[in-house]
């Protein structure tokens, strides 16, 4: 066994947990080296390493469920009235300083492959810019647009988290107020191999993985993110991934309806657009908790059964848009109500012998839409599509920049339509920033577009 002064204890856990092989390279490390590597295994909890591994053993089977309710897109006069009503509720909400907006930035990107943080991945079908300019300007407009300061959280991870804080520095945190811009890092969990061991990724370092977008409501709180809102007196967090372009950070009608539902969880729900679609959807189970059963859960027969209108029955799916309660957040971290953990078999890097390798291996990770199960009350709003999601997950085919920079586009061509402002047949790309409008209302009533093949209105 090896020995270290001041680490007995962790070096014991290590041996009798069956890891000594992350001592394999002892001998060759420095002072400096040694310490870092005992360090990182003093943070693992290895009795909660045995019970993740646990879970590559079982497959979890959701409980009994039905579809969940949610309030659909306007239709009826009453409909267009509440929703009205609702808009009033979300402005007043706003305008009382009483929202802020956070993203979730903290993943690794692994499909997309692009080296450095997702967020500063350009976007702009026109202008180039990154996925947090966008949403840094979308934050702008809405203050200029309710007349207040809108704090921003942004969740990052180990390894991009000082990338992170960096870009924002360079770029003067796009003349947002940077005193309401809080960046912090959420926890870090041991991925393992197949036979439930820790993986070397150095020979002095740990492979561990961030904690799932799940891990946000707890990293929050130990952060001290939580505590200045409640100071600043926030009580709606508006959650969502930093690679939706689309996404709709502040929508008036969407906080209305939470306030007036009391709910401490909202989501946006879309209609799956066909069974396979890889999101989860939104169910309500047997004890009548509301949560999502991701699509790999979801048993076959349920994925295609329709309903009398010949509609997917389980067809509500979730695009990771909620607005959470902030007394709710503190409620779950205070009570240390943790989320569970989901396992993900995939490509892990580790050092050996022969220097690095890629082995499979099991990632855990927290899911946020676990958090719904916890609500008494929550409230699920239809949305469309075309408006809101364009996911930004892979190089190329589904969900890929192609189609998210096409939806934008198409998007903007909408909105220029809506105000019978024509569109040249010569324009093949148009990109509005959102500092000239980022709601469809904000477009002034006439403006001549140019004659070329790419237009930036900004
Ligand atoms: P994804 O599950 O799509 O993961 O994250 P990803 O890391 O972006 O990409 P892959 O799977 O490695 O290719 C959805 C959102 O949740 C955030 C991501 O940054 C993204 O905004 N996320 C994910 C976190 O903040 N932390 C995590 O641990 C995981």
């Amino acid at each position: 066994m090896i020995s270290f002064e001041g680490y007995d204890t962790v070096i014991k856990k290590v041996y009798q947990s069956g890891n000594e092989h992350v001592f394999t390279f002892w001998d060759d490390l420095t002072i400096e080296q040694k310490k870092h590597l005992l360090q990182e295994l003093s943070l693992i909890n290895f009795d909660e390493i045995n019970e993740l591994y646990a879970l590559t053993k079982k497959h979890i089977i959701p409980m009994n469920f039905e579809p969940a309710p949610f309030t659909r897109l306007p239709q009826t006069p009453e409909e267009h009235k509440a929703f009205e009503y609702a808009k009033q509720v979300g402005i007043d909400t706003i305008k009382k300083g009483k929202v802020a907006s956070f993203v979730v930035a903290g993943g690794q990107g692994s499909r997309l492959g692009f080296d450095g943080p997702k967020g500063i991945f350009p976007i702009g079908p026109v202008s180039n810019k990154t996925l947090f300019q966008i949403h840094a300007e979308k934050i702008k407009a809405y203050e200029k647009k309710f007349g207040i300061d809108i704090p921003w959280c942004i969740m990052t991870s180990e390894s991009n988290h000082q990338a992170t804080v960096d870009y924002f520095e360079k770029h003067n945190f796009f003349t947002l107020n940077k005193d309401k811009v809080f960046i912090f890092k959420q926890n870090m969990i041991p991925s393992l191999d197949e036979q439930g061991k820790l993986i070397l990724e150095t020979p002095y370092s740990i492979f561990r993985n961030p904690d799932g977008h799940g891990g946000s409501l707890t990293a929050l709180y130990t952060s001290g993110t939580l505590n200045k809102l409640l100071t600043m007196g926030i009580e709606v967090l508006s959650y969502f991934q930093v690679d939706n372009p689309l996404v709709r950070i502040i929508d008036p009608v969407f906080i209305g309806f939470h306030v007036k539902h009391n709910a401490e969880v909202s989501s946006k729900a879309l209609q799956k657009a066909y069974p396979e679609e890889k999101i989860g959807v939104f169910v309500k189970f047997s004890n009548g908790r509301i949560g999502v059963v991701e699509y790999s859960d979801l048993p076959q027969e349920k994925q295609y059964e329709k309903d009398e209108q010949g509609n997917l029955r389980y067809g509500a799916g979730s695009i990771a848009i909620h607005l959470f309660n902030t007394h709710f957040i503190e409620k779950i971290a205070q009570g240390n109500i943790s989320l569970p953990f989901h396992v993900a078999k995939k490509s892990i890097p580790q050092y050996t012998n022969n220097g690095k390798v890629t082995i499979t291996g099991y990632k855990f990770e927290k899911f946020v839409f676990d958090a719904l199960p916890l609500t008494e009350h929550n409230f699920i709003l239809e949305t469309k599509r075309e408006e809101e999601f364009a996911p930004v997950k892979n190089k190329s085919g589904v969900d890929s920049v192609d189609t998210a920079q096409e939806l934008m586009i198409n998007l903007y061509k909408k909105w220029l339509l809506q105000k019978n402002i024509p569109v040249p047949k010569v324009v093949e790309k148009i990109e509005i920033s959102p500092l000239y409008a980022v709601e469809p209302d904000d477009l002034p009533d006439s403006i001549a577009i140019p004659q070329q093949k790419e237009v930036y209105l900004a």
